[in-house]
């Protein structure tokens, strides 16, 4: 792996499954970054992870990485419920953050983590690393820069009943530690709050990154032989119509994908498992050539590409197109918006929510 001679030195927070199957390589791979030190609470973990990884440090208390000056930045790859507390620490101590999605599990929380990025100087990219995959960034470009005005979204997000089949092939076997520390009571208890604040979020950006800004949604859930079906009428801001469908769990394999009408142009995508590092395939067809434009995406670690922007961004000032802390904020209100719908039978505008999913 080539490096560059600049590189921006990380501390990942959380040693467990993500850090584990995402963070800890894409930091080692990544061209402009280094995996300077890891934090977990678990003795057992941070030591059979440094062991593997080897970090020049390793912290079983997030306040003394923190406290470490040779820390530029840190990614936060624990529980949702903990995300804005630690990312707060980390910007109070004028640190650089890349936070897991969801942002929070409040609409307010997340409102004050936007506040506190915004006074702090420092950058905040929340992990959709979607943004990342080469199909997806690909189409998003073309959407912006070739087909104009944007008539219609769908975008879909079906987990498939078979993931885990696929994702134990997959994934290296996660190191598990009795003493990881979680938030009380059991987080996937809730399927409706899970589901959307899981696998939601990355619908949700998907569909605000390639159509825009979401207004209203009118949403409704069908639950039937333990699956979960959420069909959601989107009104983006610019006028365009949208369908999005969250469906937990397919009986067939994973399915994602999404489809942009354009008045010169339309895009069709289709997103694998993330779990094999393939990019999307696009088909983007422009009126002005008469073409279908698909990009190869061979390099399609999104989690690497994700850390490298990041690096990019805090080490030379280069934008960047991750999720920011206002992108997390008004994810957050959609996946509100969207319970709320479905409770209260009715169109919801993203401006009237507050509280969680
Ligand atoms: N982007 C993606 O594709 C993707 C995929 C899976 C999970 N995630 C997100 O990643 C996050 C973490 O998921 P996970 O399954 O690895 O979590 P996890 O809860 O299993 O592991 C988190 C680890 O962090 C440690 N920890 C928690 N708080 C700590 C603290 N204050 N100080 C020190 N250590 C602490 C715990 O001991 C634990 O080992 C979640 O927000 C999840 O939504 C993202």
């Amino acid at each position: 792996m080539k490096k560059e001679e600049r590189l921006l030195r990380i501390g990942v927070l959380g040693c467990g499954p993500i850090a584990q199957f995402a963070h800890f390589d894409a930091c080692r791979k990544a061209r402009n970054a280094e995996l300077y030190a890891i934090c977990d609470s678990a003795d057992d973990l941070l030591a059979r992870m440094s062991a593997v990884h080897e970090p020049s440090k390793a912290y079983g208390d997030f306040d003394q990485m923190l406290s470490d000056p040779k820390v530029e930045a840190v990614i936060i790859a624990v529980a949702d419920q903990y995300h804005v507390s630690l990312a707060t620490r980390a910007l109070e101590a004028r640190k650089h953050v890349l936070v897991e999605k969801p942002l929070g599990v409040t609409v307010e929380e997340c409102e004050a983590l936007r506040k506190t990025v915004e006074r702090s100087g420092r950058v905040l990219h929340v992990g959709n690393m979607k943004r990342f995959d080469p199909g997806i960034a690909f189409a998003q470009r073309f959407i912006k820069q070739e087909i104009g005005e944007v008539l219609a979204v769908k975008a879909w997000y079906c987990d498939s009943t078979y993931r885990y089949t696929m994702t134990d092939n997959l994934q290296p076997i996660p190191v598990i530690s009795k003493s990881a520390r979680r938030p009380t009571g059991d987080p996937k208890a809730d399927k409706h709050q899970y589901f959307m604040l899981t696998h939601g979020s990355h619908l949700v950006d998907t569909a605000r990154f390639l159509g825009g800004e979401i207004e209203s949604v009118r949403a409704r859930l069908v639950e039937k032989f333990g699956a979960y079906c959420w069909f959601v009428e989107v009104r983006f801001a610019n006028g365009s119509v949208g369908h999005l469908d969250l469906t937990i769990a397919v009986r067939m394999d994973f399915h994602e994908g999404f489809q942009v009408y354009g008045e010169r142009g339309s895009v069709i995508g289709k997103t694998y498992l993330p779990w094999f590092f393939k990019s999307s395939d696009v088909e983007c067809f422009s009126t002005k050539d008469g073409q279908y434009h698909r990009p190869l995406g061979e390099d399609a670690h999104f989690y690497k590409l994700q850390v490298e922007s990041l690096a990019d961004t805090v080490l030379h000032g280069k934008s960047s197109e991750a999720a920011t802390a206002a992108d997390g904020v008004a994810a957050m209100c959609a996946m509100v918006a969207i319970a709320q719908s479905v409770k209260q039978d009715r169109t919801v505008s993203l401006n009237e929510v507050s509280g969680g999913v």
